[in-house]
């Protein structure tokens, strides 16, 4: 993806429980770049107050619940930055001094917040302020830590453009030519939808076709029971397409590339039966989820230790966060 070792920063809202889906697509991203770059990763509570300021207490439970499955996924506290965006108040003040410099058309014209004020228009009241700083406070997020690169999904580029348009305006604005503060950072782009829902949608909890990445086993079989297959293969004895099953997109993902190239043959020769399949799926789902679902339940039944691995994250973002608050505010004749 990247060869210079980059300082790379992203974030999710606190809006419920993680499935397959966001798995792989942004977590698995996420995983593998802990290994290589300078990570930190956070939890976007403010972001998530923008839509549910009328009633936010979910948003406190969702926080620890979200560190919960990054680290249940294999996020490592060792190896990347793991925090909370609202312990870290530079976040606020860096928001609100790019605000200052933020023309209101760019925001408003944002192709994201247009399409989510619509969707969500006749349940939430979002013409706020607050909603529309949405990516300004996005901004702060990023450039807060000179972040270079953000993996984030193909909805969040409009954000993403923002970001950079800000930082270069206040770049320059305040900087020589020479010596801009901030980097641009680059999107490094999630594969969207690699794993549908069971119903071939996209996977979405509010669509009811998703595996929560917490869900006991015993209620995943059920669900893989009634996934639909190649609708063409009414007959065991008829020959299937793994193109069109529902089922295939999981082996791929999650069966060995051995097996897997087996599944595909034995369905498109008709001597492997979809009920079959589903059981060397629901296999190959007991052995990805079996370690998730083991560091979920140690750390469910350790939440000191959790909090510790927050509370340290927490402070290692303030200290970055704190020195390069401090030059920006120099730049801005705001140190006394
Ligand atoms: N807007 C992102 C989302 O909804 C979450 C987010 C907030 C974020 N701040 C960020 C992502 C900074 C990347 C970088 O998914």
């Amino acid at each position: 993806m990247t060869t210079k070792k980059e300082r790379i920063v992203s974030g999710m809202r606190p809006t419920g429980p993680l499935h397959l889906g966001h798995h792989f697509g942004v977590l698995s991203n996420w995983l593998a770049l802990q290994e290589e770059h300078e990570c930190f990763f956070f939890v976007a509570d403010w972001h998530a107050l923008t839509t549910e300021y009328a009633d936010p207490r979910k948003i406190k439970d969702f926080v620890p619940g979200l560190v919960i499955d990054w680290i249940a996924a294999g996020l490592d506290p060792a190896k990347c930055v793991i925090f909370q965006q609202s312990q870290v108040k530079e976040h606020a003040e860096l928001h609100l001094l790019l605000s200052m410099l933020t023309p209101v058309g760019w925001l408003e014209r944002n192709p994201t917040y247009k399409e989510v004020a619509q969707e969500l228009s006749g349940q939430k009241d979002l013409a706020t302020y607050g909603f529309l700083g949405y990516p300004v406070l996005m901004c702060s997020d990023i450039i807060l830590y000179q972040a270079t690169a953000v993996p984030v999904g193909q909805d969040q580029l409009p954000h993403l453009e923002l970001t950079r348009e800000i930082a270069r305006r206040f770049n320059y604005l305040h900087c020589p030519e020479a010596a801009p503060y901030f980097p641009e950072p680059k999107a490094l782009l999630t594969e969207e939808a690699k794993l549908p829902g069971l119903d071939g949608r996209k996977m979405s909890k509010s669509y009811g076709n998703s595996i929560a990445l917490g869900e006991p086993l015993e209620d995943i079989g059920p669900k893989i029971k009634t996934m639909l297959t190649d609708k063409n293969r009414l007959r065991r004895s008829d020959a299937g397409d793994p193109e069109v099953c529902n089922l295939f997109p999981y082996h791929k993902l999650l069966t060995d590339a051995a097996l897997c190239a087996e599944i595909r043959e034995g369905c498109a020769k008709a001597s492997l039966g979809c009920v079959d399949c589903k059981k060397l799926l629901m296999d190959s789902l007991t052995r990805f989820l079996t370690p998730v679902h083991e560091r979920r339940r140690a750390l469910e039944n350790d939440p000191e230790r959790l909090w510790a691995i927050l509370a340290d994250g927490n402070a290692r973002a303030r200290a970055v966060a704190a020195r390069n608050m401090e030059t920006i505010r120099q730049t801005l004749n705001f140190s006394f």
